[in-house]
């Protein structure tokens, strides 16, 4: 069982977080902060769940999390001005802030993917799904949806990637009240930097891409093109250089050649 007092204790924000609401199961995090019914929510309410019975993952996929020990929660942000400026940038604040709090409390090496992948090893212990609503072309409300393998022993199935968890990689079980409150403060320090100065955010999470400089191939949708993972730009988009100069994508699954 998740103990919100050992979660509380550790967390050290201003607003991500201070109303937290925990659920042993709902169909997705992302969906029940994305519900109009939901609209009171405040911003920086954090919802978490021990089980998701239809946990989100991008482009249509399913996330698949054992229950009770892993992490699956979502940040709701709203009436925030970085919402108009800079959404996309909240994306590798999130997957940042998750690779920073794992470093920082277990003392492993991790790896960012774009778009906003964490590696451990060379596989993924955590994936994020944005989700958001907008009026007229204002984004209102955003959902940062965060999946953290944690516990989690062993996986079966098929993935799209190769999936991991701290556990297996440090080779014990971790505290994942600890850990969460961990992630969401430095998320909100993160949110604080990109209102100071929005291209340190992407510096720092270019320092943790080891893709960058290597030959890649992208997959979106039925196309996939080839090139060298040239740069990130001030927005967070792939900058790919194949024979005929620089082309920015905006999605895709990468992977090295
Ligand atoms: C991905 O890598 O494909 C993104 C996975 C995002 C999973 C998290 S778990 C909490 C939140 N609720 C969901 O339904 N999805 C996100």
């Amino acid at each position: 069982m998740f103990n919100i007092e050992n979660f509380d204790i550790k967390l050290d924000t201003e607003f991500i977080g201070r109303n937290f609401i925990y659920a042993e199961e709902l169909s997705s995090t992302n969906t029940y902060l994305m519900d109009k019914q939901n609209e009171i929510i405040t911003n920086g309410s954090v919802v978490l769940a021990e089980t998701q019975t239809h946990g989100k993952g991008r482009k249509d996929r399913v996330w698949y999390s054992a229950p009770e020990s892993n992490l699956t929660f979502s940040i709701l942000l709203t009436n925030n001005k970085l919402l108009h400026k800079h959404s996309n940038l909240i994306n590798f604040a999130a997957s940042l802030a998750v690779s920073v709090s794992i470093e920082n409390l277990f003392q492993i090496k991790t790896d960012l993917k774009w778009p906003n992948d964490v590696l451990l090893n060379g596989k993924k212990t955590s994936g994020i799904l944005l989700e958001s609503s907008s009026t007229g072309n204002k984004i209102n409300r955003l959902v940062v949806g965060i999946g953290i393998n944690v516990n989690q022993n062993s996986f079966q199935g098929s993935f799209n990637y190769p999936p991991t968890s701290i556990r297996i990689e440090l080779g014990r079980n971790v505290e994942r009240e600890k850990l969460l409150s961990e992630v969401l403060n430095n998320f909100e320090l993160l949110l604080l930097k990109i209102e100071k100065d929005s291209s340190s955010i992407i510096e720092e999470w270019k320092s943790k891409c080891n893709m960058i400089g290597e030959r890649i191939s992208i997959v979106e949708n039925d196309s996939e093109k080839f090139g060298i993972f040239y740069d990130l730009d001030e927005e967070g988009f792939l900058l790919l250089k194949t024979k005929d100069g620089i082309e920015k994508i905006h999605f895709g699954d990468v992977s090295l050649r």
